[in-house]
């Protein structure tokens, strides 16, 4: 198996009675999920999707990236939630956080229309001025307030620039096969339109054209992304805890919410992994937050926030508990050289490598919170490859889900979603829209 869950430091917290009592529930979880009879079972494309997706669209993508990468400096990518998270993750994780400034021969990627700030969208277009830009707006349901405003923006902007054939060339659009005003939009204006499936939603669709397109133009290989997901779907089909990692860490964090650990931290050790949590937290927090129930989703960067929200974690409310993601092999690596009059006392670590520290820092971190009373759940990836990215996100999308349905609730809805909109649209004075309590 690509990833290794460590459960060592969970031994204080769960004994195994526990989970003697709850495989027969995460076996349940599993028959309701693969025979389709589970609460939204018509959003569940996802699962067979690293074996069935459609080839002809995936190589339309690559022939897209492909054109893409030669006739654009700046690709904007427009989207909210599940329409850009999984994206940005995944060039962030495989690439860094810093992919726009690094030296490299593929455009510059942009992520907009995910809040409805003037500032960021003023912004990204500055940095659009005297580059040629290409976007890929991307939304399901084709009818969400904050991509069609950037959208909407940015069109104008493509149109002044090109003029509106040649900007409709430089448009690309990922949404419903029929439905909603963009599929509409892009039909009449002749769009190059990418299909994300009916039976996927928002949240679980990274490996859909949602992510692919953007990752692939990122200059990362998405047959690999897929290649990964597919292993990994082979490896989490059977439905014993003992014999399947993705439903021990399900089991692990229904066990840990039933004894009062509320809040689940995604602490990593890569700066690069910051994205990869924002998208763990959507994926989870909407899948599992709803009547009344769900475990709040909180994310860290070891060692830097151990210099903030460590205090909180070691010594606060004991309501925690935390998943581990560490980095087993480094891409690049830095050894720490000795000084000869020692002036900043660090020659101890003369000859070590700084990977080294950070996995004696992990250790060191992880028996601390354990013994202050915070489980610990460690999940070690082998590399940031692309395999291990597919593989990663099939884990938790398969993990998300069978915990889901042991929770109890639908992990392929979100009703709450639409109250915030209601209000603003009353506010906004759209018609038929009136404030919720009022
Ligand atoms: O997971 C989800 O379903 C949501 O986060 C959606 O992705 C998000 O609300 C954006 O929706 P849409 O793609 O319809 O614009």
């Amino acid at each position: 198996m690509k990833i290794k869950l460590e459960d060592k430091y969970l031994n204080d917290f769960i004994n195994p009675r526990e989970y003697y009592g709850i495989a027969p529930q995460i076996k349940t979880a599993h028959e309701l999920l693969h025979s389709g009879h589970g609460l939204g079972s018509d959003y569940t494309g996802w699962l067979q999707l690293p074996k069935n997706y459609n080839k002809q669209e995936f190589q339309s993508i690559l022939d897209a990236a492909k054109k893409i990468q030669e006739d654009t400096d700046v690709f904007v990518v427009i989207g909210i939630g599940g329409s850009y998270l999984g994206a940005r993750a995944a060039i962030e994780f495989l690439s860094s956080q810093n992919y726009n400034s690094l030296p490299k021969k593929t455009p510059s990627i942009y992520f907009i229309g995910n809040s409805i700030s003037p500032m960021a969208l003023s912004e990204t277009l500055k940095l659009c001025e005297g580059k040629r830009v290409s976007i890929n707006v991307i939304s399901k349901s084709g009818t969400t307030t904050e991509p069609a405003i950037a959208f909407k923006v940015f069109r104008e902007f493509l149109e002044n620039q090109y003029g509106k054939e040649e900007a409709s060339k430089r448009i690309y659009c990922t949404t419903d096969r029929a439905k909603g005003t963009l599929k509409k939009l892009a039909d009449d204006e002749g769009y190059e339109t990418f299909v994300i499936p009916e039976n996927i939603g928002g949240r679980y669709s990274v490996l859909t054209p949602v992510g692919l397109l953007p990752i692939a133009v990122s200059g990362a290989d998405i047959l690999n992304i897929m290649e990964g997901a597919a292993k990994a779907h082979d490896d989490f089909l059977d439905d014993r805890i003992d014999f399947n990692i993705c439903y021990k860490y399900a089991a692990i964090r229904n066990i840990l919410f039933r004894k009062g650990k509320l809040i689940e931290i995604l602490a990593s050790y890569e700066p690069r992994f910051a994205l990869m949590s924002e998208w763990f937290k959507q994926l989870f927090g909407e899948s599992e937050g709803k009547d009344q129930k769900g475990v709040f989703l909180a994310s860290v960067i070891f060692s830097t926030d151990l210099h903030s929200m460590g205090q909180l974690i070691q010594d606060g409310s004991r309501n925690i508990f935390e998943t581990v993601l560490f980095l087993d092999n480094v891409k690049q690596d830095i050894i720490i050289k000795e000084d000869p009059q020692n002036m900043d006392g660090l020659n101890f670590l003369a000859g070590k490598t700084m990977s080294y520290v950070n996995q004696k820092a992990f250790e060191g971190t992880v028996i601390a919170h354990t013994d202050g009373g915070v489980p610990n759940v460690v999940l070690h990836l082998p590399d940031v490859s692309e395999d291990t990215l597919g593989y990663l996100v099939y884990f938790f999308e398969k993990a998300c889900a069978i915990s889901g349905y042991t929770m109890g609730t639908n992990p392929f809805d979100q009703p709450g979603v639409e109250s915030y909109k209601k209000n603003m649209f009353a506010l906004l004075e759209k018609p038929g829209f009136s404030l919720t309590n009022r």
